[in-house]
């Protein structure tokens, strides 16, 4: 008898949309209880082990947290701490720990080698940020949409700057969810769409001005000018991206109800103006909290499968 084939989240097309239903109401309700102080272990003697090539602030610690929260234990390696740094093959690796750990989350740079990892891991893994997918920052951020404005089903996303993975991240989710991006970024910084693993064209809309893209959406979003890896262009961008600051006017053509969303970190004066991320339509504060319920809800998922 074969074993079921493990299942792992790399991208968000690996989930489909009536996944995505039970993992935003299975967050609802996991959340509930967190904020009730009411216990949810669900994953007791369950090990992650997480593996950070790049840094991070929230991704680390709402899947720390989260874990422990679920009854489970966690290992945290980084490159330069582990035999990642000195040239094991990701190969061996992804052999060793999936022995050891029931669940791997890793951040690191191209998409073919967490996908080289999961090739060879007995467990799943979980895409915690590659150079072209963040897709556990947009479960986060459409289940906070959800939270604050129902279905995010016909309604209108503006990407304002970099084509990144945030970007490609969006336009998959658009693709399953059914809803529409408007993306505008300065020329150079399209958004690939073979890179992004679109189907068609039909999800989203693209303007050259950023102002256009904001008019009547219902959701505002933006990213760094500079993701992590691409420092070496950092003076670069910062002259091409100078247009693409989101800010009061694009927030005034956007809907009166829109919301604006970062996944942070935020440069305010750079991709954000202060008045915006600080102001009343701004729900990056949440954002960032639902990582964590919304991992929680992945990681029981991925282990366990649909619970009730
Ligand atoms: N948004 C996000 O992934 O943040 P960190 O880089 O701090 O993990
Ligand atoms: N696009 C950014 C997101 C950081 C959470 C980066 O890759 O650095």
């Amino acid at each position: 008898m074969s074993p079921n084939p493990v299942k792992h989240y790399l991208q968000f097309s690996d989930f489909d949309a009536g996944e995505y239903a039970y993992l935003f109401q299975r967050a609802a309700l996991i959340k509930r209880k967190f904020k009730a102080y009411e216990k949810h272990h669900t994953l007791t003697d369950r090990t992650l082990a997480m593996i950070f090539e790049k840094a991070s602030t929230r991704t680390r610690v709402s899947f720390e947290a989260g874990m422990y929260q679920l009854g489970g234990s966690v290992v945290h390696l980084t490159t330069g701490d582990s035999q990642l740094g000195r040239s094991e093959p990701i190969e061996d690796t992804a052999r060793v720990i999936s022995r050891m750990v029931d669940l791997v989350m890793i951040r690191t740079f191209e998409q073919a080698r967490i996908e080289t990892f999961a090739a060879h891991s007995r467990v799943p893994v979980i895409n915690g940020l590659t150079n072209e997918f963040h897709p556990c920052q947009i479960l986060a951020d459409i289940y906070t949409y959800i939270e604050h404005r129902g279905s995010i089903a016909g309604k209108t996303v503006a990407w304002v700057g970099d084509g990144n993975n945030m970007a490609n991240t969006w336009l998959q989710a658009s693709e399953i969810l059914g809803f529409t991006v408007h993306v505008s970024t300065p020329t150079g910084y399209e958004v690939d769409q073979s890179v992004a693993g679109l189907r068609s064209r039909h999800s989203y809309k693209v303007f050259s001005n950023p102002v256009d893209a904001c008019r009547g959406a219902d959701l505002v979003t933006t990213d760094v000018w500079t993701s992590m890896g691409y420092e070496a262009e950092n003076e670069a961008r910062r002259l091409a991206f100078a247009r693409w600051c989101v800010d009061e006017a694009m927030m005034r053509v956007a809907k009166p109800d829109a919301l604006f969303m970062h996944c942070l970190p935020a440069h305010r004066g750079e991709e954000v103006s202060a008045e915006v991320i600080d102001g009343a339509q701004s729900v990056v504060w949440d954002e960032a909290e639902n990582r964590m319920h919304a991992q929680k809800a992945l990681m029981e998922y991925l282990m366990l499968g649909c619970i009730d």
